[in-house]
């Protein structure tokens, strides 16, 4: 008997996904490698520097020797600013018994399912969504029933028909992404009162991944949790990534109810014990301290949105609306599909990598296409790319979709 087939590795193991945002990526290298000017419009990473006062107290944390293991549920003090800050967006009254930190934002996904749901239990996500939430809903057995978006006046709102058609008495969770990735959607005051309300008829647990609260350019960003009733149902997923340019850090946090919280907390003791101690640290002074790095990050963000913005709108075949939230943009592309002839996604992303150096993911990396969608869509992040770049970028992109 030899051992070394796929047969030999467990079952849940066919089960799992992962981000193919990662193989564009690595495509894109390599053409890059070839000598290639690539513009990259793929990946969710960040070109920008973490705030240098999160810098200084992460090193002072590792000469003042906090190095060793820390509590499993993350330091108190950082646990209590991050219950105190999303107390006060939110309106309410977390503290750090609410509160359990992990590496990444990443990581609650995965613990707020295990922690909830029984294999055969149904779960709504949203599709095109964050493609983690499949993954790791189908891995522990669970059943992934998709919901869409679709297309509003000003941006993409939820399919309410699409969630009402998915939930089934075997329904027990909700994946709730508000401030969207990919299609930069965010709910109105009605749209949240509406899930609310669906939420509490079919007795659902939500996660809000609000991974992209703090990127925003106009407005306040709203929370499902914050309405009557939400707070005992909803975790949210907090992360440090974004807000912070922390991505590679590996910092976020699972906010919630202390019947589900303690339950991640005891995961984090059997997966990772805790997260990293210095680097929380550097994460208390980006909480606590100067904000100024944060706004600058923004300030930066914001700049890079108008210019993709101006320029998608402008490419021959393509419309884009202008989100106020996260750093993705997921234009309409089907009119430049019919123009340029492309029957799939790949003809076209292919296509504009080799003749244009454009890179970015489609609807497809995002989720299987749901029965019954015409429309083609591919997502920009313009979160690792320059002004300058995107302007050289998408002009090339115009002038090639316009030939
Ligand atoms: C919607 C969404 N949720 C969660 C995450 C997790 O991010 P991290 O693990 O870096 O906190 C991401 C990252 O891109 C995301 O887009």
């Amino acid at each position: 008997m030899t051992f070394g087939r796929t047969a030999d590795l467990a079952d849940r193991v066919q089960r799992l996904g992962t981000e193919t945002a990662f193989a564009v990526s690595a495509e894109a290298a390599v053409w890059r490698e070839q000598g290639h000017t690539v513009y990259p419009f793929h990946l969710g990473d960040m070109d920008l520097a973490t705030p240098p006062n999160i810098v200084g107290a992460a090193l002072k944390a590792i000469h003042d020797g906090k190095t060793g293991y820390c509590p499993n549920a993350g330091i108190l003090p950082l646990r209590e600013a991050l219950a105190a800050d999303v107390g006060a967006s939110h309106g309410l009254p977390y503290g750090a018994e609410n509160v359990a930190v992990q590496p990444g934002g990443k990581p609650v996904i995965g613990k707020f399912v295990l922690a909830l749901m029984n294999p055969g239990d149904e779960v709504l996500y949203p599709n095109p969504g964050y493609p983690i939430y499949e993954s790791q809903i189908e891995f522990h057995g669970g059943v992934a029933r998709p919901y869409g978006y679709v297309e509003g006046t000003d941006n993409f709102e939820l399919d309410f028909d699409a969630l009402e058609a998915q939930v089934t008495p075997r329904t027990k969770l909700l994946v709730f992404n508000n401030l969207q990735n990919p299609t930069g959607a965010e709910s109105s005051p009605e749209e949240l009162e509406r899930v609310a309300e669906f939420v509490l008829k079919h007795d659902l647990v939500v996660l809000c991944d609000e991974a992209y609260w703090d990127i925003r350019y106009l407005g306040a960003s709203r929370s499902l949790a914050s309405l009557p009733g939400m707070d005992e149902r909803c975790v949210i997923l907090y992360t440090f990534s974004k807000k912070f340019a922390m991505t590679g850090w590996r910092l976020g946090a699972a906010i919630g109810p202390t019947l589900i919280i303690d339950v991640i907390a005891m995961l984090n003791v059997n997966d990772e014990s805790c997260s990293n101690h210095f680097v929380q640290w550097g994460a208390l002074e980006g909480l606590t301290g100067d904000q100024s790095g944060p706004r600058a990050i923004i300030a930066e963000l914001r700049r890079r949105r108008d210019a993709a913005v101006e320029l998608l709108n402008q490419v021959p075949g393509v419309t884009c609306f202008n989100p106020e939230s996260t750093f993705y943009l997921f234009p309409n592309v089907t009119g430049l599909m019919e123009r340029k002839g492309f029957a799939t996604y790949d003809d076209l992303r292919r296509a504009a990598l080799e003749e244009t150096g454009v890179s970015f993911c489609t609807r497809l990396h995002f989720g299987r296409a749901l029965p019954g969608e015409h429309e083609f869509y591919i997502r920009f992040a313009y979160s690792g790319i320059s002004v300058d770049l995107i302007r050289e970028g998408l002009g090339k992109l115009k002038a090639w979709a316009g030939a």
